[in-house]
């Protein structure tokens, strides 16, 4: 695994897709076992999209699986697209597929956002109130999740934060309802306070498509955030890039080194 010595963060270079999986599920299992040490559980909130399904499916595998103390591991989503739970467009949909139906995670563990509400905005502030209910957090604070997972988009989003959108400056909920315009998508999504309030943060990148983004994210002309991705930036914990070497075909390497 080389290690970038980036001028963001850290950085961790993937040759492929697999090996990618294979680190950032070795660092979950990492946290989650420091973190149910030091506190008796581990609360995770999990990306949607494409890129993370290889790192569920390794999670609950037959040579990963026995290893993580499920009965002590919390997984909220960090974000939701407003379809059933069964359409091939849900995040839990995939999640479930990829680990949760594989593993005997109790179910009290698994609390996905509701899309069974009458609207996304409903769903918004039960899962708010979920979040507020488990971290036990009275009405003006901000939950601090162990560990979230993020993707990034080809536009910049990430979550269901896109750009130019007034989402991106809610800093008195901790749920939103969100309609991307682009996609004609109503979602449901955690806020910038929520995810920069976290211990820790991992975007994961991968594929040869991302490059023109990640770099544009990683290695801005200018210093203005022009992508909902750059305002992911923790108030009192660490970001790490997670990136197979086709993601990061056009970063700059200022060093590498073997990691
Ligand atoms: C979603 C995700 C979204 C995703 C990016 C990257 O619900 O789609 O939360 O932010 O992480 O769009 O998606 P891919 O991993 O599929 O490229």
């Amino acid at each position: 695994m080389n290690l970038y010595q980036p001028k963001y963060h850290h950085l961790a270079l993937a040759k492929n897709y697999a090996t990618l999986c294979e680190e950032v599920a070795g660092h979950i299992f990492s946290i989650s076992e420091e973190k149910i040490r030091t506190k008796g559980r581990f609360s995770i909130a999990l990306s949607g999209g494409m890129t993370p399904k290889g790192i569920y499916a390794l999670m609950g595998s037959s040579r990963l699986h026995g290893q993580f103390q499920w009965e002590k591991i919390h997984f909220f989503w960090g974000d939701e697209r407003w379809v059933l739970p069964d359409d091939h467009l849900s995040n839990y949909r995939m999640v479930a597929e990829s680990l949760l139906t594989r593993t005997d995670i109790p179910p009290q563990n698994i609390h996905p956002i509701s899309t069974r509400q009458k609207d996304a905005e409903t769903s918004a502030r039960l899962y708010e109130k979920e979040i507020r209910d488990f971290f036990n957090i009275g009405a003006a604070e901000v939950p601090r999740f162990d560990l979230v997972l993020l993707g990034l988009g080809l536009d910049g989003h990430t979550a269901s934060l896109f750009a130019g959108e007034n989402s991106l400056a809610v800093q008195d909920r901790l749920v939103i309802p969100v309609y991307h315009k682009e996609m004609e998508q109503m979602r449901v999504t955690l806020t910038l306070p929520v995810i920069n309030n976290a211990e820790n943060i991992f975007f994961i990148v991968s594929g040869r498509e991302k490059a023109e983004i990640l770099k544009s994210v990683l290695e801005p002309k200018t210093d203005t955030a022009n992508y909902p991705a750059q305002l992911v930036k923790p108030s009192n914990g660490t970001l790490s890039w997670f990136v197979d070497q086709f993601a990061a075909l056009l970063l700059e390497k200022a060093s590498t080194h073997e990691g």
